[in-house]
């Protein structure tokens, strides 16, 4: 399984992923496309890519990794899965026509509901018995996926080619904006150097001056250092944001 998770729930999923599988006795490997250095892949009998999704599609860091995924010669299966605030994206649609181009057979390809990461920019705020329920959901549904999976029953989850088109226009609107975006994230005095955001920044966008996180412009919106300070003293807009992933972000393997 390769995925990439900004602040937690694409990766809570992929651990409900190897969890799952486990109890059919299959072993599931976990990778960070952060960690991967060339895109040679080892010999497996399946693979799972898992995303968020940034204005409803996969983030850059997610099709620069599919882009250069080395092509199936035996229409190898596989899983792709979304993560996001609503119920569903044309991410998992984007994911799988890449993949399937290069010779992959998509047997399940879905959205999974997770909290809204970004709810200071759109949406709402999700509260505590939200975020239960929906983990209690997503967890189902990945439960039912794998049981569909070993079963060689598909499982697509397909959004209309007028939605994709729509959300494409949407898509270059937010990535033009990134770069403003970003300029949104500062850090306070009472930052403490730790480090943890800079070592864990999956753009290496961060350094300290001044005495304090400095954000530079490789930035791509993951939000992940909004949600693992320690002191919570990464603003946006110059605004203290609740951190609401704070118990989801500690599944990732971050860099302490
Ligand atoms: C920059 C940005 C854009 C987002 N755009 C969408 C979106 O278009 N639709 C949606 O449902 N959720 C959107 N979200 C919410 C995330 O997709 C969601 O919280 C996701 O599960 C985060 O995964 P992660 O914790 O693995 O990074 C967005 C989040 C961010 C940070």
């Amino acid at each position: 399984m390769y995925y990439f998770s900004g602040t937690g729930n694409t990766k809570w999923v992929a651990d409900r992923f190897k969890e799952n599988f486990a109890l059919d006795n299959i072993n599931i490997d976990l990778v960070n496309i952060e960690s991967v250095e060339d895109n040679k892949l080892k010999k497996y009998d399946f693979f799972i890519i898992g995303s968020p999704v940034y204005a409803e599609f996969p983030p850059k860091i997610v099709t620069d990794f599919l882009n250069k995924f080395d092509d199936s010669k035996k229409k190898v299966k596989i899983i792709v899965y979304s993560t996001q605030a609503a119920s569903s994206s044309s991410a998992p649609c984007f994911m799988a026509k890449c993949l399937r181009k290069k010779g992959y057979l998509p047997l399940i390809q879905i959205s999974i509901k997770m909290p809204n990461n970004y709810y200071f920019f759109v949406g709402k705020k999700p509260d505590k018995n939200e975020i239960k329920e929906l983990l209690l959901k997503a967890n189902k549904k990945v439960k039912d996926v794998v049981k569909n999976f070993i079963n060689e029953e598909p499982v697509i989850e397909t959004a209309s080619f007028i939605r994709i088109q729509f959300n494409k226009m949407i898509y270059n609107i937010f990535k033009s904006r990134i770069p403003k975006l970003s300029k949104n994230i500062s850090s306070t005095k009472e930052c403490g150097k730790c480090g943890l955001c800079l070592r864990n920044c999956p753009q290496g966008n961060i350094t300290f001056e001044e005495g304090r996180a400095i954000f530079h412009s490789k930035c791509i919106l993951c939000l992940k250092c909004i949600y693992i300070c320690p002191i919570n003293a990464v603003r946006y807009k110059g605004k203290k944001i609740e951190q609401t992933q704070k118990d989801i972000i500690r599944v990732l393997d971050l860099n302490r």
